[in-house]
């Protein structure tokens, strides 16, 4: 198991990068004023409100609200996992991660088949430039030099072993990698051999496997690298890489069956589709497609196996349609294929075809009452007991009550399924909502003391965005006058905030922030991050926010001794993020 990363790493890391570099090579910023903006890569908008702040090396949507740090840009963006996303920065400065506890032994043995797939894949796209065949093959099927070079496709020359000696890997590492085979009798070859090669990249751009096809006619058609220690079928997707920009900026992808279709697609325009590696869409597959946009189109052959795996992958679907996500499903007409429809018919005919789509709930209908009839009490017996379990699979949610809403009208009753499963748990309270629980309060008792505790939850968000913002504000900072009394969470957190930077009085707001990522106030913090210090986005002198930061934690202090004579009911106390003010210690031990 990889320890974790130090925190240490992670400040180091973030003070050396810049993450108007990082959003910047991504997305085109503008200078305006101290910050940057652009339009928001996680919505649709034609008018900037999207800000990077390079002093909080921060960004901020105020349309919809994303925020975070570089390495939540790259999460985010990038579609990575948290230490992927630490990895690619590392990188980019030239520094090795860390891990706690000594080295990361998986990882170090990874790296290394991640730079052989890559030779092999330069192997490839330089033979194929050799190979007058492979190229009129290619050119064949309408593809540009500069689309294969997009995709680094490549070819495999006849002949059993070349790859050890064209990248300089040993057999243990070929094999490993599916690259190379060992016979029965100890003989080992190369895998590909006389094929087109198509690299498949994850998320980051690495190669983990090869697609290779038959030139023209031949069986298998296409032979793709078995599983292997960086290729797992079932969760990657074939150009979700070089597909994400325009799905992200589209709000939408399309998912076809084949390599060629994803190519051919792109070549005219149309870049957002990607398509699975010649196995059945997964429910990891929609998870990793609707965390990077909220609408799926499903681009399936009309024939029966094409149905089918639509079928399938409505199956994997269902699960995930929380409210805000949505999937379609287009059919082909039999024998074209998305690239053929596109090559054959221009854009404008695959844009009606995508189009003409079916929403989600009418082709699982469609499905379900292939073959009855619904006339007739059978058949509608029948359609019931069929819908109800996938409909228990669906979350609560505008899809599951459609669903529900058109069999009950098709079959003329009530549909009687099982209430959705909780999904996620609820978010936690937003940080402006400081009046708390709904409860409302008893008249007479205490009105005074809830109102104190208010205010005093107020001045401590204040002044934890005050240190969040703008770190320096602590320069003046003298524990044994100043510390607030950390008898709640919201005290507690805003101890803590100050703790981390008199440790790193350097830090940046997002560096700050990283400390948090693995505690729940997380997002409350990140939206204390992005709010304004003042009305009409003025910036906020250094000078003043320290002078505000020493005041607000004198106020508390003196509230604290005015109002701490009694126990407080526990319903009453206010945490800094709504995350309940629970007291930690009772006054007395204090
Ligand atoms: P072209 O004939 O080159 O246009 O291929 P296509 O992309 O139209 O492929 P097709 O619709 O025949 O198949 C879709 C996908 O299924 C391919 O991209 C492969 O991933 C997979 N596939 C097709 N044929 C085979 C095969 O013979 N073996 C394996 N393992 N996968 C295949
Ligand atoms: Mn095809």
């Amino acid at each position: 198991m990889a320890g974790r990363i130090p925190r240490d790493f992670i400040d180091n890391l973030l003070s050396r990068i810049d993450i108007v570099d990082v959003i910047g090579e991504r997305v085109p910023l503008k200078k305006s004023g101290s910050n940057y903006t652009a339009c928001c890569p996680f919505h649709n908008e034609k008018t900037p409100s999207f800000t990077v702040s390079q002093t909080k090396q921060f960004y901020h949507c105020f349309g919809c609200q994303a925020n975070g740090t570089a390495i939540s840009f790259l999460m985010n963006y990038d579609q990575l996992h948290f230490i992927d996303a630490v990895e690619q920065l590392a990188e980019s400065v030239g520094l090795e991660v860390p891990r706690e506890g000594g080295h990361d032994a998986a990882q170090d043995k990874r790296k290394p088949l991640y730079e052989v797939m890559e030779r092999c894949a330069r192997y490839y796209s330089d033979t194929l430039r050799k190979s007058p065949e492979a190229i009129a093959y290619l050119k064949r099927r309408g593809l540009s030099g500069e689309t294969a070079k997009t995709f680094g496709l490549g070819y495999a020359p006849p002949g059993w072993t070349h790859l050890q000696s064209a990248t300089g890997a040993s057999n243990d590492q070929l094999l490993s990698l599916g690259m190379q085979i060992r016979h029965e009798e100890g003989r080992i070859y190369d895998r590909f051999r006389e094929r087109i090669m198509f690299p498949i990249r994850d998320r980051r751009g690495r190669i983990i496997g090869f697609g290779g096809r038959i030139l023209d006619n031949g069986e298998p058609k296409y032979l793709n690298s078995p599983e292997t220690t960086l290729f797992h079928k079932g969760e990657e997707l074939y150009a979700l890489y070089e597909a994400r920009k325009a799905a992200v900026s589209e709000q939408r992808i399309l998912i076809v069956e084949g390599y060629m279709d994803v190519i051919a697609l792109w070549q005219h325009g149309v870049r957002n589709a990607v398509a699975t590696l010649g196995t059945a869409t997964t429910p990891s597959h929609i998870e990793t497609l609707f965390r990077t946009v909220p609408e799926l189109v499903f681009c399936f052959d009309g024939d029966r196996a094409g149905r089918d795996a639509a079928w399938r992958a409505l199956r994997a679907t269902l699960p995930a349609l929380r409210d805000g996500r949505d999937a379609h499903f287009a059919f082909l007409s039999d024998g074209e294929d998305p690239d053929s429809l596109i090559s054959g018919q221009g854009k404008a005919a695959f844009d009606a075809f995508i189009r003409s789509a079916l929403p989600v709930t009418d082709f699982m209908i469609e499905r379900l009452s292939e073959g009855l009839d619904l006339s007739g009490v059978g058949g509608k017996a029948r359609l019931a007991k069929e819908a109800k379990p996938l409909i228990e699979t669906m979350p609560e949610g505008i899809y599951r009550q459609l669903t529900i809403r058109q069999i009950e009208t098709l079959i003329g009753a009530r549909l009687d399924v099982a209430a959705a499963r909780e999904e996620t748990p609820p978010p936690a309270p937003a940080p402006h909502a400081p009046t708390g629980p709904a409860t409302p309060a008893k008249p007479g008792t205490g009105t005074q003391r809830r109102r104190a505790e208010k205010s005093e939850s107020l001045l401590l968000r204040r002044a934890a965005t005050l240190v969040l913002q703008i770190p320096a504000v602590i320069a003046n900072y003298d524990e044994s006058r100043h510390a607030p009394v950390a008898d709640t969470d919201g005290a507690a957190l805003l101890l803590d905030l100050i703790k981390q930077v008199r440790g790193n009085p350097q830090i940046s707001t997002a560096a700050l922030l990283e400390h948090f990522r693995e505690s729940p106030v997380f997002k409350g913090l990140s939206k204390l991050a992005s709010a304004p210090l003042l009305p009409d986005n003025h910036e906020m002198d250094a000078d003043a926010a320290a002078e505000e930061f020493i005041n607000i934690l004198r106020k508390l202090r003196l509230l604290a001794e005015r109002n701490r004579t009694g126990p407080v009911p526990e319903s009453h106390r206010r945490g800094l993020l709504g995350i309940g003010g629970r007291r930690l210690r009772p006054p007395e031990e204090r």
